[in-house]
């Protein structure tokens, strides 16, 4: 078949890792004649690239590839295919058209994106084509990504891929593999490259992005996250840097230094904690207690008084009690985070803790609970957010705001995004900005001078 004009829809689901992957399989698939497309309605092949980590996440998946197939009628040789995740974990299921009631074409494990070329041309040919081998190895530090759905301003780059933590409730191990660093000299032209491009903002991604070990074959010399992260923000004190997501155990004493060295390493540091109780922990396997925990945020509250917090928070795992749910809300109250991610407990087959405990909370129970901790956590960012008012701020623009057209919208270091009036300020632009009004979301304010 000729491959010239065949186009590719790429949808993402789940993690900025995700995310950041979908630039590596378009920067495949227009190294080999096909071109990106803006809806499925063009596309002569459909990929969605899939999350795993709940149940709800795989069923919206399943639900889109059926709305999807209608189109199949229309554009007859129309090929659909499940990248990421569910690859891997659901293989067998993705691959029984009768069972499951329609046609995958290709079904492509997270390392295995340098393979498809081959594997579309399989597809092409009528048979399915299948890889879902996972890597000790694939970083992907050559493949370019193509930003094909950014806005210019800000990018991903991923810097180590897998994970070896095992959390008793936890997919991923199972989904990406082991887990292994980037080189950094591939990181650093990739940043340096972006800067050129006009990016202001780059954020380093990984499962476990404060595990980066690069040893180097001749000197010997072991970098670390935070060797790395420096070197990122010595390219351009105008580049913003990021890192998402870290791990409790990994944030050390150098790192939160190396954040306090640097301006432009952005005041804001997600720490997922996922629950309050140091027995819940424990059968988490999350390899700290509540005290541990704390004990490295207020680490980074001494050093970093003006660093923002975010976390994610589970509600409703194996056994939890209402004393233990109760710890969850006192540290949430404790920290005062600005942000939270919460999720309830969705079981997911093959997990540690799937073996080990029953899935015993009740889901009533579970949505209460839910509900529970995003009311306070709405309560607490609301207050955090107030407490910014009659402020000023540094703000990256990235470009109009969605509600309101005639304002403009960025982020300061904090990662809070702020809408204000500024309508001469342009994607990329730096500008300060005062502080007038607030959501539980949202800073508003006007540009002003800086001070
Ligand atoms: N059920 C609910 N939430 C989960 N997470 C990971 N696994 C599960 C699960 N089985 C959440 C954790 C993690 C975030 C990415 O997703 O809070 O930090
Ligand atoms: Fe989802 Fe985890 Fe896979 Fe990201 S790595 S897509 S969060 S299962």
């Amino acid at each position: 078949m000729d491959k010239k004009n065949k186009k590719v829809y790429i949808e993402t689901y789940g993690c900025q890792m995700n995310f950041s992957d979908s630039e590596i399989v378009a920067s495949v698939v227009t190294s080999n004649n096909f071109t990106i497309a803006g809806s499925p309605q063009e596309a002569d092949v459909i990929f969605l690239n899939t999350c795993s980590i709940r149940e709800h996440a795989e069923k919206r998946v399943i639900n889109r590839l059926r709305e999807l197939q209608h189109l199949r009628a229309k554009k007859p040789g129309l090929l659909m295919g499940v990248l990421g995740c569910m690859a891997g974990r659901l293989k067998e299921a993705l691959l029984e058209d009768e069972k499951l009631g329609m046609r995958i074409d290709m079904v492509v494990g997270p390392d295995a994106y340098r393979q498809l070329p081959r594997l579309l041309k399989d597809a092409e040919t009528g048979g399915k084509a299948i890889d879902v081998i996972l890597s000790a190895e694939e970083t992907y530090a050559d493949i370019g990504p193509v930003r094909y759905g950014a806005g210019g301003v800000s990018a991903f780059i991923s810097i180590m891929r897998g994970c070896e933590n095992f959390c008793a409730y936890c997919v991923v191990p199972f989904t990406r593999g082991k887990e292994r660093s980037r080189n950094p000299d591939s990181v650093l032209s990739e940043a340096r490259q972006l800067f050129d491009e006009g990016y202001r903002e780059v954020t380093l991604l990984g499962q476990n992005v404060n595990s980066y070990r690069w040893q180097d074959e001749h000197a010997g010399s072991i970098l670390d996250f935070s060797d790395l992260l420096e070197m990122v923000a010595g390219i351009n004190s105008r580049l913003r840097v990021r890192f998402a997501t870290s791990h409790p155990k990994d944030i050390s004493d150098k790192l939160i230094h190396t954040i306090a060295k640097h301006p432009n390493i952005c005041r804001s540091i997600h720490l997922p904690v996922q629950s309050g109780s140091t027995e819940v922990l424990k059968r988490m396997k999350r390899k700290y207690t509540r005290a541990q925990y704390l004990s490295r945020i207020q680490a980074v509250k001494k050093l970093l008084p003006d660093c923002a917090l975010s976390t994610d928070v589970i509600a409703g795992y194996c056994g939890e009690t209402e004393d233990e749910h109760r710890e969850t809300r006192s540290l949430m109250k404790e920290v005062a985070f600005d942000f939270a991610y919460m999720f309830k407990y969705s079981e997911r087959p093959g997990t540690i803790a799937a073996k080990l405990f029953d899935d015993d909370v009740p889901d009533d129970v579970k949505t209460r609970r839910l509900k529970e901790i995003i009311d306070l956590q709405q309560e607490i960012s609301l207050l955090s957010n107030r407490r910014d008012e009659g402020s000023t701020c540094e703000v990256l623009v990235e470009g109009r705001s969605k509600r309101s057209e005639d304002k403009m919208m960025g982020r300061n270091s904090r990662n809070k995004v702020v809408v204000f009036q500024g309508k001469d300020s342009k994607p990329g632009d730096y500008v300060w900005v005062k502080i007038t009004g607030c959501t539980s979301a949202t800073l508003m304010g006007t540009i002003v001078d800086q001070p």
